[in-house]
């Protein structure tokens, strides 16, 4: 079955398509938005290797010829150099505003192929095949995409809206356990923060999201892509309710970039400790029982995810690290801190202007080093 989601944006407005066979399925849903029949596909080696030809069939069932442009796997490719690479590639293939892009990869694919798309010759259209659950849930949908700088993540990019996402989810089944767990955190942070049902069904059938048992895997992706794209419909800039959608990503930035963005800490791990001290900081500042704050930690545990900076590699960190990284964060406004906290399960919120030495102190009692040379 296959499930279809609207991203309601106008004469921008998009389908994300989930279900099983999508890859088969592809040239059909890909054809009609196509004037000529070919599209450049942007892959990682690995997802190329796994899915490529399964994509390439699927597509050229419907007379569309698949170009692939390969780049190596990992963050390191969402690069100046990367980018400067995959557009020549683009040049040399003469794409031109009538032709698309596929990003068809994880959330690096997606971000990197979206945001060449967004600046080639002033923007050209492209689709997201996103094949981790994270970029299934999250980063193939509400068109940010960006590259990296030495200065921080995601710090030079575009909105750029895809015009159709296919989540198929038979290519879930190669993702290792670890990076299920990673996506799963995403999926829980919508619960978490908008939506208490969602919160207590996934409660009840983790393991069997987890497991890719296929009704709970399908329910827990939809659930997540409708309650993404009905706040990207109201707040597609980010001027506002979009924000929500970083619900522990400060914190978790923050960790990310003290352990170096690798494989060490993957996002979602971040964010899975950043979501933790998130509602543990909101009930220490008095904003929420610590009854939610110890449910919402129990069931990232559940999932194997870590709740606490102790289980991130090359710990203890220095509260000043940590401090400076928020402050860089393109969430930070003027020098004050914004967050994402929580007034209840299911009940985030923005808080703007949240004190810094408030932070601090909670910090160190949550494990940060008071050494700046610990870190
Ligand atoms: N990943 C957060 C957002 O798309 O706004």
């Amino acid at each position: 079955m296959i499930t279809t989601v609207e991203v309601g944006l106008g004469d921008r407005a998009y389908r994300v398509l989930i279900g099983g066979g999508l890859l088969d399925a592809a040239g059909e849903h890909i054809a009609p938005l196509l004037k000529r029949g070919r599209v450049a596909v942007v892959s990682d080696e690995t997802v190329w290797a796994l899915h490529g030809a399964r994509l390439t069939q699927g597509l050229g069932r419907a007379g569309v010829t698949a170009i692939p442009i390969l780049v190596p796997p990992g963050e390191g490719s969402k690069s100046f150099g990367m980018l400067a690479r995959l557009s020549d590639d683009l040049l040399a293939l003469s794409l031109d505003r009538g032709d698309m892009i596929v990003a068809f990869g994880g959330g690096v694919v997606g971000d990197l192929a979206g945001f060449a798309a967004a600046i080639y010759k002033r923007g050209i259209d492209f689709i997201q095949i996103p094949t981790t659950l994270l970029a299934q849930v999250d980063s193939s949908v509400g068109g940010k995409t960006a590259i990296d700088t030495a200065r921080g993540k995601n710090l030079i990019g575009a909105f750029h809206q895809p015009r159709l996402v296919l989540a198929d989810l038979d290519v879930l089944s190669t993702l290792t356990d670890r990076e299920m767990r990673a996506g799963y955190a995403e999926v829980l942070k919508y619960g978490l923060l908008g939506d208490f049902d969602f919160f207590q069904w996934l409660e009840i059938n983790a393991a069997q999201v987890l497991a890719r048992e296929p009704e709970a895997l399908a329910r827990a992706v939809a659930r997540s892509v409708e309650m993404k794209a009905q706040i990207v419909a109201e707040d597609e800039r980010e001027s506002g309710r979009r924000a929500l959608l970083n619900l522990g990503h400060t914190f978790g930035h923050a960790l990310e970039a003290e352990t170096g963005y690798g494989h060490e800490l993957l996002h979602g791990e971040g964010v899975a400790i950043g979501m933790a001290q998130a509602f543990r900081f909101s009930a220490r500042q008095g904003l929420c029982p610590q009854q939610d704050a110890e449910r919402a930690q129990a069931a990232i545990a559940t999932a194997g995810l870590p709740t606490q900076m102790r289980q991130a590699p090359g710990g203890p960190f220095s509260v000043q690290a940590l401090l400076s990284h928020m402050a860089q964060d393109k969430k930070a406004e003027g020098g004050r801190l914004t967050f994402i906290l929580a007034r209840a399960l299911g009940e985030a919120f923005v808080a703007k202007e949240v004190e810094a030495a408030a932070v601090r102190d909670f910090l160190i009692e949550d494990g940060a080093s008071q050494d700046e040379a610990a870190a």
